[in-house]
């Protein structure tokens, strides 16, 4: 496999300074080197660029509304580049509104390829905020909305899609991991119909039976995006994100995830969103998320049958 890294060094969309130096810190954990010691072959492609973060307050319910946009059209453009060349991109984040520019370029390569897109959302959130429902004004609450043509017009026609033709249907999505939703937010996940297994889902029946539900409808000609948020996983584990959310899962509950994901031998992308270095303890965060990466490349302790 050819995987294409590429570096978004920003916090525009976020609540919290400091995940524009995630890219950094991911290749400092050694991701590259990480990926190919399981026969990956792996380019660095450096970081994007893009506007500088003017901390302001929302306007009419967005924050940096002009300067989202610019970053996720930059990085719309790097990952359909990658696709074109059949190279795997792999986006490292930057917060999580790029899922936006990440997962419309995929959906784009899909559409045109005639391949079936499922996302894999890895989060605590289900960043499905619109601006009539945002707490926060903060656009990394709502890619997964944009994404389906609830946004404004600069977001949603990234990748040449519209309102009428959005890049994703709700039900090309499965959440895992989720635990915090903000009220107008629930009623909407619910009244789109999106398919969520929360933590109280994973309590219940194991992540074992969560993912294999999760990862049911894959054929061969799916093309797989997984979007991790690193704040996917519980914060004793992994203190280094914006912003944590108690209850998530173990190292044990992430690892079965990844190595069930990997196993399909479907991923196509994937984003490694959200870490803050800013907010971790020697960088043990990116570490784990790099170990978490290497499973969901195939790394395993025996051989498999
Ligand atoms: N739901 C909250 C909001 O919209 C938090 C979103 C957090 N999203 C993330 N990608 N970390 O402000
Ligand atoms: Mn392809
Ligand atoms: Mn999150
Ligand atoms: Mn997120």
């Amino acid at each position: 496999r050819n995987v294409s890294l590429i570096g978004a060094p920003t916090d525009i969309g976020a609540g919290a300074r400091g995940a524009s130096m995630g890219p950094e810190a991911l290749r400092v954990a050694n991701i590259g080197p990480t990926l190919e010691s399981h026969g990956v072959q792996v380019v660095d492609r450096g970081n994007l660029t893009g506007p500088y973060n003017p901390w302001l307050p929302p306007v009419d319910g967005y924050r940096h509304l002009q300067e989202v946009a610019a970053w996720n059209r930059a990085v719309h453009d790097a990952v359909y580049a990658e696709l074109k060349t059949g190279r795997m991109p792999i986006l490292l984040g930057g917060d999580h509104c790029l899922g936006l520019g990440s997962i419309s370029a995929v959906a784009r390569h899909c559409k045109e390829q005639g391949k079936k897109l499922r996302v894999l959302w890895l989060d605590a959130h289900a960043d499905f905020n619109t601006s009539e429902l945002t707490p926060s004004g903060n656009i990394h609450g709502m890619p997964v909305a944009c994404l389906a043509g609830f946004g404004p017009k600069e977001l949603i026609e990234i990748g040449g899609f519209s309102k009428e033709h959005p890049a994703i249907s709700p039900k090309w999505v499965r959440q895992i991991g989720i635990r915090s939703v903000d009220a107008g937010e629930k009623r909407f996940v619910h009244e789109q119909e999106l398919e969520v297994f929360d933590m109280r889902y994973i309590d219940e029946m194991g992540m074992r039976h969560t993912m294999e539900l999760a990862l049911a409808t894959l054929d061969a000609n799916t093309h797989l995006h997984v979007s991790f948020d690193v704040d996917f996983l519980d914060p004793s584990i992994a203190p280094g994100v914006g912003t944590t959310v108690p209850g998530g899962p173990t190292y044990r509950e992430a690892q079965l995830c990844m190595e069930m994901i990997a196993d399909t031998g479907r991923l196509s992308s994937l984003d490694v969103m959200e870490l803050n270095p800013a907010l971790d303890e020697k960088n043990r965060t990116a570490t784990l998320a790099v170990d978490l990466i290497e499973s969901l490349f195939g790394k395993s302790t025996l051989m498999r049958k």
